[in-house]
């Protein structure tokens, strides 16, 4: 496993631009198998993550070509309905695939996705939404195989916002016959940025970010240009580590709106932000805070984003007070909080509650980054421990993030990939 090796202590002062989300990215690289023309996408961040998306559409038969921060997508040549294996189990993102590939060839067949280290991730409301639509599944030896000889707009009422969900079902509606409404539909806006997607191929999707997502099929969806939404979970992963070890720091590509419920919290505990326009933030921190107890559960979009949970309790660390993160959207999500103590930090938690004794230093440790967005947290961990730090398991954290150590070098970090 690779590396990152840190020396803690140093602020981070500078500009960074965040890429493109890769949680728009996936969905809408999986929605160009409904085009029949190419389709041409700008800023797709280069990660593992798209990497592997892209050789999911290749075994799909479809000719992608990345040229600089674009990916070329040309989905005339699709010839198969068949997820790989091995790379649904590299990554359940090829998910995504199941809605595009029913309502273009009528028929999709996966394995079933395996959990992760943040929970079971099953995958029954896309089933139940597909098969709502018209869709018949059958289960054959551990591969789902969806059959459908057309499509029909229904009625999809989700008992939970599902981002994937209702990523899927959307795309299956762009090519039903008829109009169907998605309600408690997930408002993330990479929903959002899906919608206008699929809008630019010809779909018609109205009341994307709202419970209620209403779209009318159409039996042939065109080429389109898009460029990918920044990626707010990047934004608030720099932001973070700012705060935490101090700094003055711009991020470009950063849609304020994007992250209800961060910025007035670390406003309350003493950081400065300053919205310097509808995609820039500039953040001032001393990295030192008077004492301010902080209570936090995360939510379906506006609700405190899952994605920022640990890299937000990382910063709560350097906050003097008791404080409490409830994680009410993934069973298991904080196996950052062991890794943690390996730094000193003074955590104590359950599968999804903790408690954290913030304002106590931490050391440099030997840690394990347990996830994607856990390994993102251990940054910053070490960014703030006295000492050097390693973080294991660095192929995972660059799932999420493009050159993050020189990206935070060029910040004034000390950090190595090795
Ligand atoms: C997307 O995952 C994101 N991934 C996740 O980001 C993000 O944490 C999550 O949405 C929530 O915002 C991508 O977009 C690629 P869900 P997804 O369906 O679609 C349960 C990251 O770090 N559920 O909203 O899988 C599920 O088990 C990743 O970038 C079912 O029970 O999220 C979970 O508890 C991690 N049945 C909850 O819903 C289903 O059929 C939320 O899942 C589907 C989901």
């Amino acid at each position: 496993m690779g590396e990152f090796v840190v020396r803690g202590g140093r602020r981070l002062t500078g500009t960074v631009r965040v890429n493109g989300a890769k949680n728009a990215a996936l969905p809408i690289m999986a929605a160009t198998v409904l085009a029949n023309q190419p389709v041409v996408l700008h800023d797709v961040p280069e990660l593992r993550d798209i990497q592997v998306m892209t050789k999911v559409l290749r075994s799909l038969g479809v000719t992608v070509e990345r040229v600089g921060r674009d990916v070329l997508v040309d989905p005339r040549t699709l010839n198969n309905y068949v997820v790989p294996a091995e790379l649904m189990q590299e990554m359940r993102a090829s998910i995504f695939l199941l809605g595009p590939l029913l309502a273009k060839l009528g028929a999709a067949e996966a394995t079933q996705p395996g959990g992760c280290a943040i929970g079971d991730r099953p995958i029954d409301l896309h089933l139940y939404g597909l098969t709502a639509l018209g869709a018949v599944v059958d289960d054959e030896g551990g591969r789902t195989i969806l059959r459908a000889k057309r499509l029909t707009g229904r009625e999809v009422h989700f008992p939970f916002p599902s981002v994937g969900a209702t990523e899927n079902v959307m795309m299956a509606a762009s090519m039903a016959e008829g109009e169907t409404r998605i309600r408690n539909a997930a408002m993330e806006p990479e929903i959002v940025d899906l919608a206008q997607f699929l809008e630019r191929i010809g779909a018609t999707v109205r009341g994307a970010g709202t419970p209620e997502i209403r779209i009318s099929g159409s039996g042939s969806l065109g080429g389109a240009e898009h460029t990918i939404i920044g990626d707010r979970v990047e934004a608030a992963t720099f932001v973070l580590a700012a705060a935490a070890v101090g700094g003055d720091l711009v991020v470009r590509n950063c849609m304020v709106d994007h992250l209800p419920g961060l910025w007035g919290r670390l406003q309350d505990i003493g950081v400065r932000i300053e919205e310097i326009d509808a995609e820039t933030v500039h953040v001032v921190s001393e990295g030192r805070f008077s004492p301010f107890p902080v209570s936090v559960a995360t939510g379906p979009y506006p609700g405190f984003a899952t994605d920022c949970q640990p890299q937000f309790m990382t910063f709560l660390l350097s906050v003097p007070g008791v404080h409490l993160v409830t994680e009410k959207v993934f069973e298991s999500r904080l196996g950052h909080a062991a890794e943690l103590r390996r730094m000193g930090a003074q955590i104590i938690a359950d599968r999804r509650v903790a408690l954290i004794y913030g304002g106590h230093g931490l050391h440099g440790s030997y840690v394990t980054a347990p996830d994607l967005r856990a390994g993102a947290a251990l940054v910053i961990g070490a960014l703030m421990a006295e000492g050097e730090s390693v973080i294991a398991g660095r192929e995972i954290i660059e799932r999420g993030y493009e050159h993050l150590d020189l990206r935070l070098r060029s910040l004034g970090a000390e950090i190595q990939a090795r």
